[in-house]
C-alpha cells in the first residue's frame, strides 16, 4: 500500500480521485448518511496509511455540515496516521476573520481551534479570502495560489490587450498578479460594502482607461454576485468591451450566475475548488505540488 492516504471528503471527491492518482496515493472515499434529525453519519471506505494522511474537503454550503465532516474526517485520520495534512480548497468561513462590528465573534480563531483539536498537522488553502484567518492557526499553513491555472486558460482565449479589474481594493495584489502573468495590466475600483444589509456599491467615478477594451475583473470568491454586479454595471457605462469574469471560489448563490450574466459578463471561469457550470480549470496539478 502506498505511504500517503487521501481522504476524500464528499465535497472534493473528483479533485482527491484526480490528486490521489497524480501523487500514486491510496484513495480512501467517505459515505454519508444523513439521519432524520440532521445528523451526518460518515463511514470512510479504505485503509488509512499510519505514516500520512491527506484530508480534502471544501467547506461551501451547507458550510457547517461540511465543516462538521471535515473535523470528522480529520480525527479519523488522526487516529490511523502520525502525520494528517488537511487541504481546503474552499475555506468557508475565511471572510469572518475580524470583528468588523462589536461583538462579532471571528469565527477563523474558532476553526483554528477546531482543526488543532481534530489533528490536523498543517493546513493548505486555496486562494484564501485574506491571510489573516490563516494567523490564528497555531499549526502550520500554507496558502496556494490558482492564478497562474486561471490564467494560463485566459491565455488560451487570446484576448486583445484586455485590461485587469479588481472590483475593490482589498484584491489589488490579486488583480497585480493576475495582470503580471498574462502580461496585462490592471486597475482596482473603490468599492464600499454596508456591513448590516451586506449591499455594495461602487465608489469610483470615471474611468477613461476601460473604454473600448475587454476586461477580466478578478476576484477571490462569488458568493451572491453583488460585487460582481456592480462593477459590470459601471464598467459597462464607462463603455468597456467584453467583460469576462475569473475568480477561484464560485459559490453562486441565489441564482447569481444569472444575474451576473444579465448584468452584462460575457463568461465567468472558475476553478474547481467548488464544483460546478463555471468550474472549468484544474486546479489538482497545484496542489499535488503543494502536497509533495
Ligand atoms: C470581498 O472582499 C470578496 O473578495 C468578494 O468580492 C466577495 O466576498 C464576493 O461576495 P459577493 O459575491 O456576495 O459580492
Amino acid at each position: 500500500m502506498s505511504q500517503i492516504s487521501i481522504i476524500s471528503g464528499k465535497t472534493s471527491e473528483d479533485l482527491a480521485k484526480k490528486i490521489a492518482k497524480k501523487i500514486k496515493a491510496n484513495l480512501v472515499k467517505s459515505e454519508i448518511r444523513i439521519f432524520p434529525d440532521g445528523e451526518s453519519k460518515i463511514t470512510l471506505i479504505g485503509t488509512i496509511s499510519k505514516k500520512r494522511s491527506i484530508v480534502i474537503q471544501s467547506i461551501f454550503p451547507p458550510v457547517d455540515t461540511n465543516l462538521v465532516h471535515i473535523l470528522s474526517l480529520i480525527t479519523k485520520a488522526k487516529e490511523n496516521s502520525a502525520q494528517v495534512d488537511v487541504v481546503i480548497p474552499y475555506m468557508g468561513y475565511a471572510r469572518q476573520d475580524r470583528e468588523f462590528l462589536p461583538g462579532e465573534i471571528v469565527t477563523m480563531k474558532v476553526l483554528a481551534k477546531l482543526f488543532k483539536g481534530a489533528g490536523a498537522s498543517k493546513i493548505i488553502a486555496i486562494d484564501i479570502h485574506s491571510l489573516i484567518g490563516l494567523k490564528y492557526f497555531s499549526i502550520k499553513t500554507e496558502n496556494v495560489t490558482a492564478i497562474p491555472d486561471l490564467v494560463k486558460y485566459f491565455k488560451k482565449l487570446s484576448l486583445k490587450n484586455p485590461l485587469i479589474v479588481s472590483p475593490d481594493q482589498g484584491g489589488k495584489k490579486r488583480a497585480k498578479e493576475f495582470a503580471k502573468e498574462l502580461d496585462s495590466d490592471y486597475i482596482a475600483l473603490e468599492k464600499i460594502r454596508d456591513r448590516k444589509t451586506g449591499k455594495v456599491k461602487i465608489k469610483t467615478k470615471n474611468l477613461s482607461e476601460v473604454e473600448n477594451r475587454d476586461l477580466i475583473l478578478v476576484d477571490d470568491m462569488i458568493s451572491t454576485g453583488g460585487s460582481i454586479i456592480k462593477a459590470t454595471q459601471f464598467l459597462k457605462k464607462q463603455k468597456s468591451k467584453r467583460i469576462y469574469v475569473a475568480c477561484t471560489h464560485a459559490l453562486l448563490m441565489n441564482n447569481a450566475e444569472k444575474k451576473i450574466r444579465k448584468a452584462g459578463v460575457t463568461s465567468i471561469i472558475s476553478t474547481n475548488t467548488i464544483p460546478g457550470k463555471t468550474s472549468k480549470v484544474d486546479i489538482s496539478n497545484t496542489i499535488a505540488k503543494a502536497i509533495m
